[in-house]
Parts: structure tokens; C-alpha cells; sequence
């Protein structure tokens, strides 16, 4: 247990019928790449490479893999603040990516985010009330006093004191203005929030308070969280499933415990050796696995798996075979060759799996891509 987190009272009830609230299938965004004189497109950087995955309503989905392997970019595709270039994204229902612009702003309010640097990410012209109220004015249609209450309301559910409702972000520490962001991501009752290392640049010592404020607000208002993060530790500790990524794919999508219990996927397992076990007796036997090699560039992924240049236990179809993610346990996806396709291709969809093509989503044709 990290310092001063609290237990969480709340289980997700994986096996409980719940709708899917988010459908992602098939999710790429590549970035152009530009070059000479008439900068013509010479390439792509290839940030998401075919993601998809299913968000329960209520649940918090982690995901994790280390720095430049497309997790923000997979954040923010999905609600539309880039315009992916394939894939279909479905959330409460709605095709966000296909929404025409006034349908998006009117989308907007369900869905938002939750960034890495409240101080860049707050307008330090604008008092707290301000900030908070913009929202509020662009989707609301409050009259003024109507709106200052549910600015206070916001206040008291984020843990800031109403009297400081007129001063401005450089006032406030870091956890106070990541509880302002959060107060502002709230101001519309969204349904799913997208959490982009929202603890990052804290202090640790505030870390704790914040995931606790995040996990009591979901709780209260039944959201739902995409949390990304590097800190293993906290993503263990707030996340009922949990997404690994490497190189814009998804390595394996597995429940929290089963993934950190025993992770299927050689780059997760990899990853997640580096996580200290609370237990001290499999902390005594944790060995750290160390990956050779740097991550390939993402205009230039490896043929076949996106991680057979580091894999210890690369095989010779992993050079020239792309491994397909899909369902090797009750509820576990991994796209890997060690595990057999016919295990594979014959397990039946589970509930939180993100499914092949068969329970809905905008583009049940997709065929879904692992590493
Ligand atoms: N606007 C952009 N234009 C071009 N390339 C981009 C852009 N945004 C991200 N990338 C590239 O896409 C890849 C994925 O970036 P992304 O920021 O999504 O990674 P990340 O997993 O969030 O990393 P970190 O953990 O460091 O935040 C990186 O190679 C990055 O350089
Ligand atoms: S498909 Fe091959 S290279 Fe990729 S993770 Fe599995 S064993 Fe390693
Ligand atoms: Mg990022």
C-alpha cells in the first residue's frame, strides 16, 4: 500500500452485467511526417497503431507502458481532441468520430480530461471561480447565481475552500490546482474522464490525496476513468483492469490482480518486474527483468511484433507475423506468439474483453492488432 492512500471500499463487480460505456476499436492515429523544401509526406509517426479495448460503466481502465508508447495519444484521440486516422470510438452510445462539430460540442460535456501539469493546463489570467465557470458558461446556460452555486458546489466536492474562489492558479499549490482542473473536468457531470498522469507532477506526498479525491468522486458520481500513468504502483493500487502498451499497440489487457499476480506478455512481464511487491516475502523473490535495446522509433516499427527486437523469448515468426490480441484466459487478452492462435481464436469473448467484431462498437469489422 502506498503512503497514505486509502483502502478502496469499492470492488468492481467484473462479473456483473454492465454496459460497455467506451468502445474503442482499431484506434490509429499517425502523426505526418514532413520533409525537404516542398515538405512533402515522407511517413508517419505511427503513435496508435489499431488500440482497442472496452471501458465498463463505473470502471477504471489503466494504462501503462513506458514514455512515448502512445498512451496521451490514445487519450486524446478517443475524445476527439486529435482527429484520429482510423478506427471508431463509442461512448454512451454516440460515434465520436463521427460526430459532425456541433454534435461534438454537445458531446463535450460527457466527456473530458484530466492533465499531467495544472499549471500549464490553467489559464493564469482567470480566478479560480473563472476557471471553474467557464465550462459552465459555454455548455450550461446558468444565470449567474445559479452558476457561482454550482462553482461553490465544486469547490466543496474537490476539497477547495470557497474562499478562495477569487484568487488565481499561482496562489495555489500543485494539489490544489490539480483538485481546480479536476473541479473544472466535473463542472458539466461528465461520465468519463480521461486521467492523463494526473498525479505526475505532484509531490508524493500529495500523489495519495489526489487519488483518493479521484476515487471518492468516482465513487459519489459514478464515473468512469481512463487513468493513464508510469507509476505502476498507483495504477495497482486505482485500476479494476489494466491496458500495457508498447510501441502504439496493446500488449496485454488483463484484471489488475491477474496482470500483477502473473503477467502473460513478455514486455508486460518485463514491465512489471519493476513494481516492489507490498508482500515481503515475494519481494525477496522478485527478479528484475532488464530489456536490451532502445524502443524502435514509431515512424519505423519492427515487421511482424512490435517487440521482437527486445523480446528475450522472440521466436522467428515474431519477426514477420503481427500477433493478433486476443482472449487467452477468462478475461485476459495478450497479443503474442507463445500463446497458440487456436487458444486463442476459439476462447469466447468475455464481457470486458474487448471484443473481435462481435458485441458492437461503430466498426464491428475491424479485426483487432496486438503488438
Ligand atoms: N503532435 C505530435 N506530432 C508528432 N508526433 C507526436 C505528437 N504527439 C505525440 N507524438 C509522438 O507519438 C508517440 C507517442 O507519444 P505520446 O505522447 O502519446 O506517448 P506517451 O506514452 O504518452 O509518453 P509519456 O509517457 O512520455 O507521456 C511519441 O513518439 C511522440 O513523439
Ligand atoms: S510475439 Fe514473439 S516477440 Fe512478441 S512478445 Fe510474443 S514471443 Fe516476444
Ligand atoms: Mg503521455
Amino acid at each position: 500500500m502506498l503512503p497514505m492512500l486509502r483502502p478502496r471500499g469499492r470492488t468492481m463487480m467484473l462479473d456483473a452485467p454492465a454496459p460497455a460505456l467506451v468502445q474503442v476499436r482499431d484506434l490509429k492515429m499517425y502523426f505526418p511526417i514532413h520533409t525537404g523544401v516542398l515538405r512533402r509526406h515522407t511517413g508517419d509517426v505511427k503513435a496508435v497503431d489499431g488500440v482497442s479495448f472496452d471501458i465498463m460503466a463505473g470502471e477504471t481502465l489503466g494504462l501503462v507502458g513506458e514514455s512515448g508508447c502512445g498512451k496521451s495519444t490514445v487519450g486524446r484521440a478517443l475524445i476527439r481532441l486529435y482527429e484520429p486516422t482510423a478506427g471508431s470510438v463509442r461512448i454512451a452510445g454516440d460515434d465520436i468520430l463521427s460526430l459532425a462539430p456541433e454534435a461534438l460540442r454537445r458531446k463535450r460535456p460527457e466527456m473530458q480530461m484530466v492533465f499531467q501539469d495544472p499549471q500549464a493546463s490553467l489559464n493564469p489570467r482567470m480566478t479560480l471561480a473563472q476557471i471553474i465557470g467557464e465550462p459552465l458558461i459555454e455548455h450550461s446556460g446558468l444565470n449567474p447565481t445559479d452558476r457561482l452555486a454550482r462553482i461553490y458546489e465544486l469547490m466543496d466536492q474537490t476539497g477547495l475552500n470557497r474562499r478562495f474562489a477569487n484568487r488565481y492558479p499561482h496562489e495555489f499549490s500543485g494539489g490544489q490546482r490539480q483538485r481546480i482542473g479536476i473541479a473544472r473536468a466535473l463542472a458539466l457531470n461528465p461520465k468519463f474522464i480521461v486521467c492523463d498522469e494526473p498525479i505526475a507532477a505532484l509531490d508524493v506526498s500529495i500523489q495519495a490525496q489526489v487519488v483518493n479525491l479521484l476515487e471518492d468522486l468516482q465513487d459519489r458520481l459514478g464515473l468512469t476513468y481512463l487513468f493513464i500513468s508510469h507509476d505502476l504502483s498507483m495504477v495497482r493500487h486505482i485500476a479494476d483492469r489494466v491496458a500495457v502498451m508498447y510501441l502504439g499497440r496493446i500488449a496485454e489487457l488483463s484484471p489488475r490482480d491477474a496482470l500483477y499476480a502473473r503477467p502473460l506478455h513478455p514486455y508486460a512481464e518485463a514491465l512489471l518486474s519493476a513494481v516492489p511487491e507490498p508482500d515481503p516475502d515475494r519481494e525477496g523473490s522478485r527478479q528484475r527483468i532488464i530489456l536490451q535495446g532502445d524502443v524502435p522509433s514509431p515512424a519505423n516499427p519492427p515487421t511482424g511484433c512490435a517487440f521482437c527486437t527486445r523480446c528475450p523469448k522472440v521466436m522467428e515468426i515474431c519477426t514477420t507475423t503481427r500477433p493478433i490480441l486476443a482472449e487467452v484466459e477468462p478475461g485476459r487478452q495478450v497479443a503474442c506468439h507463445l500463446y497458440p492462435s487456436e487458444a486463442r481464436s476459439n476462447q469466447p469473448n468475455s464481457r470486458h474483453a474487448a471484443p473481435s467484431g462481435s458485441t458492437g462498437g461503430g466498426s464491428s469489422q475491424h479485426q483487432q492488432h496486438g503488438v
